[in-house]
């Protein structure tokens, strides 16, 4: 009785089933057909067809190609649909019209031919893709999508066409600086003015204080924590949020929170997701060096500096991150308070004695001395006799210049 039921509830069950892959198998071949009879890109050529036989006359529409179009680059594996619509692209006279019809700005594609750097080298998307939604890459993901107008515009730039420059820099992340970058030429400044390779490497550079940054943009969106942000989850919204402030985002962290403007901290953002490990060829990549090297202006003022009454500070690289204005030590950085006051500083600060403070150091200098800068009780000891001397002569040159007021 009981098995007979079941069966004819299986039977039941099957025949729904079939009349459903039925229904299914239809719909998804019409949809298949229906798609390849007439793909979106056939409206964007016919147009475009009708551009060109209007600007210039029937005989030149009659050379325009016809189907998918593609750009292979074997060198760096790209294959590259998008000049399928954007068939204006090395056209010289198509400027007055819209996308994708246009002609591309000429400037950057002289140095960067699309025969050996295609489209999403530069602009990101799915280059394989032959609809529009699809090839602008539009999925819950930082690296697929155009880096174009709808993105710039999700994150609140005020400026267009800058956020593929995410994409120059994996070639000319060793470049110092590089025309049509203004965001990043900007950010790799601020790297340098405020010092973060104090506490992290990047590309071989630094300390480790801190997470080595030289391929921090291989780092996956979902490796991020975004329990304390809201909207929308990306690497990108992590890093504006945790340059804005460090702690915010992760309790116990060290890093300081740098006044910057928004613009600033788009541009640091889009520098460190564009520290990636890449597989594109030498060839591909200009000015293959370090980079950040010290300029020979501040060599001599570190030599100049050794010389000094601050040696030491410069020696046990203190100098790093504070200035000892009263010994002419001068950060490059300034990540941490001028310690020609911190004999009295410290006091008022923490309540603790300077030496105290030195021999069991609290918040960042409990790291500095634990990872970065190891010293014995004795060159603590030192340091402490030079700070008090840095006191004195600060002292003095206080009460000279309160004199001359
Ligand atoms: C099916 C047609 C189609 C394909 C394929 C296509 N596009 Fe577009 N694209 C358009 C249209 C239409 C526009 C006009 C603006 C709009 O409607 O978004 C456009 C606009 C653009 C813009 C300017 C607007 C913006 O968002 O910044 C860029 C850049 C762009 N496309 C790049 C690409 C790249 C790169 C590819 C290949 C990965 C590609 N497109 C593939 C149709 C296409
Ligand atoms: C070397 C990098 C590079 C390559 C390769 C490249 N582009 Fe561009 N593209 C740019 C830059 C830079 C701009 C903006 C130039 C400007 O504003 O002066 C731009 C602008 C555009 C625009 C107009 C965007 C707008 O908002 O008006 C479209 C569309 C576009 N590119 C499509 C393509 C397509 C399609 C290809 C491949 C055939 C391609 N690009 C290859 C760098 C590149
Ligand atoms: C796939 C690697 C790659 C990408 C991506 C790339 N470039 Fe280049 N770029 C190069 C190479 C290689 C050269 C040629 C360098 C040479 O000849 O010394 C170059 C040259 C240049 C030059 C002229 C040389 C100079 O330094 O004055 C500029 C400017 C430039 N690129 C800007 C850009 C901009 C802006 C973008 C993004 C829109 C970009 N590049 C994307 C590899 C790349
Ligand atoms: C005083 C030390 C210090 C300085 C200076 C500093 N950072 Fe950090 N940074 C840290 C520490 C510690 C962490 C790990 C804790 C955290 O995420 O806040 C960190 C984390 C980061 C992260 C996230 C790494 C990850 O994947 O979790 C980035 C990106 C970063 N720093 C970039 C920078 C940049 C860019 C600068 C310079 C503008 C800078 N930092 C200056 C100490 C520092
Ligand atoms: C990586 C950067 C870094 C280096 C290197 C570093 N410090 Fe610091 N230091 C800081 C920061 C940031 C503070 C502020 C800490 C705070 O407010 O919690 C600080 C605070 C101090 C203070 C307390 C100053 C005050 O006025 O409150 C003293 C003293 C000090 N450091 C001494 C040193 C000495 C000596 C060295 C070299 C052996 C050194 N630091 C190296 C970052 C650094």
């Amino acid at each position: 009785m009981f098995d007979k039921l079941n069966k004819k509830r299986m039977l039941t069950l099957d025949r729904i089933l079939v009349a459903v892959a039925g229904v299914l198998f239809f719909g998804t071949t019409a949809a298949i057909y229906f798609n390849e009879a007439s793909p979106e890109w056939i409206f964007y050529q016919e147009k475009f067809k009708e551009i060109v036989a209007e600007k210039f006359g029937e005989d030149v529409a009659a050379t325009v190609p016809e189907g998918v179009q593609q750009i292979w680059v074997k060198e760096i594996d790209v294959t590259d649909r998008c000049v399928t619509c954007h068939q204006g692209v090395s056209w010289k006279n198509m400027h007055n019209v819209e996308h994708p019809y246009k002609s591309h700005p000429q400037e950057i594609l002289k140095t960067h031919p699309v025969s050996e750097f295609g489209c999403t080298t530069c602009h990101g998307g799915q280059g394989y893709a032959t609809s529009k939604l699809a090839a602008h890459g539009f999925v819950q993901h930082w690296e697929e999508p155009l880096l174009g107008r709808a993105l710039e515009e999700q994150y609140l730039f005020s400026d267009r066409n800058v956020l593929m420059e995410l994409n120059c820099n994996e070639c000319h992340r060793y470049e110092r600086e590089t025309k049509g970058m203004s965001y990043i030429n900007r950010a790799k400044k601020l790297v340098k003015e405020k010092g973060c390779r104090a506490c992290h490497k990047v590309n071989g550079r630094g300390n480790n204080i801190a997470p080595d940054l030289t391929y921090e943009g291989d780092k996956s969106a979902e490796s991020f924590d975004y329990s304390r942000i809201g909207g929308f989850p990306s690497a990108f919204a992590w890093h504006q949020r945790h340059f804005k402030n460090p702690k915010e985002l992760v309790e116990d962290s060290i890093m300081p929170a740098f006044p910057m403007n928004s613009k600033d901290i788009q541009a640091l953002s889009m520098l460190v997701m564009s520290w990636k490990k890449t597989d594109i060829p030498v060839a591909y990549l200009p000015g293959v060096e370090t980079g950040d090297k010290p300029t020979p202006e501040e060599l001599e003022q570190e030599r100049k500096m050794l010389e000094g009454p601050g040696a030491i500070f410069v020696e046990k690289q203190c100098f790093v991150c504070h200035s000892i204005s009263s010994m002419d030590v001068i950060s490059p950085a300034n990540i941490g308070p001028d310690l020609s006051n911190a004999v009295a500083d410290v006091r008022s600060r923490f309540g603790r004695e300077l030496e105290e403070f030195l021999l069991n150091p609290t918040g960042t200098m409990s790291v500095v001395l634990e990872k970065q800068i190891i010293l014995t009780r004795e060159e603590k000891l030192q340091l402490v006799e030079k700070l008090k001397e840095a006191y004195q002569k600060y002292l003095e040159q206080k009460e000279k210049e309160d004199k001359m007021d």
